[in-house]
């Protein structure tokens, strides 16, 4: 038996105690946007670093201006050095009466077709899919005595809320950060079946704007059509940001935004995508997007520009006759490689600006930002990491590209000049930020055997 079976073994025979410590940190409430959270933050780190000390990483809570990063290294043996990034916060759980049980109680739910989910918030996102990295290692050192590369992990306790500290820590730490490559576990799977390699992300820019009228709410009798009205401000900005055909109006907004290669698209092809299915699963059946784009290309390659909020004058029940004094909208971009998120800001305050009449006036509050990445997946370690997901699942891993958006991936790239390697058992049903978030038994079963896979190819 090679030891890659016994580590597959071992990692079979020791699932239910798996399960048991993926439930250990689940009940942590490290919900990072909420300072009323900030302690239990980080009881979760502590509990991840002394648990990566029994499989024998030096390990080490540090702190930041905000929540601390655990950083951990077993470097016993040669070769290939991975640094492996996961983040232990989550989102907040509410509306908690949208939860089937408690969201900090995880559970086994199984389905009517007799499948099973891991129940709870963060059972997916991301620490059932960063556990599933720690599991394989915890199984090769149990089997092995060590693990078979060296590894650094870093679990980050911001993602989910702005990852303000990361930056500075990864500048600080950046002699201890080095390694051959970097992998991630906090992408999905093509389908249920299909592992994949998530090889392009996009960056964000997210920007809230207020527009600012009268000094007061005022009668829309007495002061109707006179006064300015900043919800009509507000709507008039939001319907000239896209054209009829959904292309975004910005000047210079597409400027450094490349048509795929002929081979991505070829690639994405293959992948034999329903649009009908993917809208049907959300209840819609028309694509939004830009006209004469498919919605791989929407979501992959394409920049967009969406609303995620607006508040303008009263919105409560029964109605009162007023002009709200401000308006506000959350507006935020998703870019693609090449945009710069700083441009875009600038030219997004000026097309604003250029729409506010003298006498009102506009406030902006920046929210994130990071570009978008993407990376050529001919570098060895796709190539082993896609083996071994393929091995796994015994089909091969796709190469897709991933809509939402990972800061920590471009800074890795850019900071520490490193491919990322982002695979992960996630599927597009776990109901990540939303309420019965859950991962697939399967995904965190099978998941574990492919980074073990993964550690041996590498
Ligand atoms: N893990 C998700 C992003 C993700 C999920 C990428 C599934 C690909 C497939 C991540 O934790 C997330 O939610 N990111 C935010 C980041 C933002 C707030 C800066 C996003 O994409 O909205
Ligand atoms: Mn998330």
């Amino acid at each position: 038996m090679s030891d890659l079976d016994k580590v597959l073994a071992h990692i079979d025979a020791d699932f239910d105690n798996a399960l048991d410590r993926l439930f250990q940190t689940v009940r942590l409430k490290s919900i990072s946007t909420d300072p009323a959270y900030a302690a239990e933050t980080r009881a979760c780190a502590e509990w991840h670093s002394k648990d990566l000390e029994t499989i024998g990483f030096a390990s080490e809570v540090r702190d930041t201006p905000g929540h601390p990063i655990v950083l951990a290294k077993n470097h016993e043996a040669e070769g290939t050095k991975v640094l492996f990034y996961g983040h232990y916060d989550v989102q907040p759980a509410d509306p908690l009466e949208l939860w089937e049980g408690d969201p900090f109680e995880p559970k086994i739910a199984t389905l009517p077709d007799g499948s099973k989910e891991i129940r709870g918030r963060g059972a997916s996102d991301d620490k059932g899919q960063m556990m599933t990295f720690i599991e394989a290692c915890r199984a090769w050192k149990a089997v092995t005595g060590k693990l078979p590369i060296p590894i650094t992990i870093l679990l980050e306790g911001e993602e989910e809320s702005g990852g303000a500290n990361l930056p500075g820590f990864l500048d600080a730490a950046r002699d201890e950060l080095g390694a051959d490559v970097a992998m991630i576990c906090d992408t999905n799977m093509w389908d249920k079946e299909t592992p994949a390699i998530t090889t392009s992300l996009r960056g964000l820019c997210a920007e809230e704007i207020f527009i600012h009228g009268a000094d007061r709410d005022l009668h829309s009798g007495f002061y109707g059509s006179a006064a300015a009205n900043p919800n009509h401000i507000l709507a008039r900005i939001i319907a000239d940001l896209r054209d009829a055909d959904g292309r975004i109006q910005i000047p210079g907004f597409y400027e450094g935004v490349p048509e795929p290669s002929p081979e991505l698209l070829a690639g994405w092809e293959k992948l034999d995508f329903s649009e009908a299915a993917f809208l049907g699963e959300v209840g819609l059946s028309i694509p939004a997007g830009e006209k004469g784009r498919s919605v791989l290309e929407q979501t992959w390659s394409r920049p967009t520009c969406e609303v995620n909020g607006m508040h303008g004058g009263y919105i409560g029940d029964g109605f009162k006759t007023v002009i709200p004094a401000v308006a506000s909208a959350k507006i935020s971009f998703r870019l693609v490689f090449d945009q710069d998120p700083h441009k875009i800001r600038a030219a997004f305050r000026e097309f604003v600006k250029a729409r506010v009449p003298a006498d009102c006036r506009v406030e902006f509050k920046e929210f994130g930002s990071g570009r978008a990445v993407a990376f050529e997946v001919s570098a060895p370690a796709f190539q082993r990491t896609q083996q071994g997901m393929s091995d796994e699942w015994g089909k091969e891993a796709a190469f897709v590209g991933g809509g939402g958006s990972i800061p920590v991936t471009t800074m890795i790239k850019e900071k520490l000049g490193m491919d990322v390697v982002m695979a992960g058992f996630g599927l597009s049903d776990d109901r990540i930020h939303s309420p019965n978030e859950k991962y697939s038994l399967t995904s965190f079963h099978k998941g574990i055997r492919s980074w073990a896979r993964v550690l041996a190819a590498l």
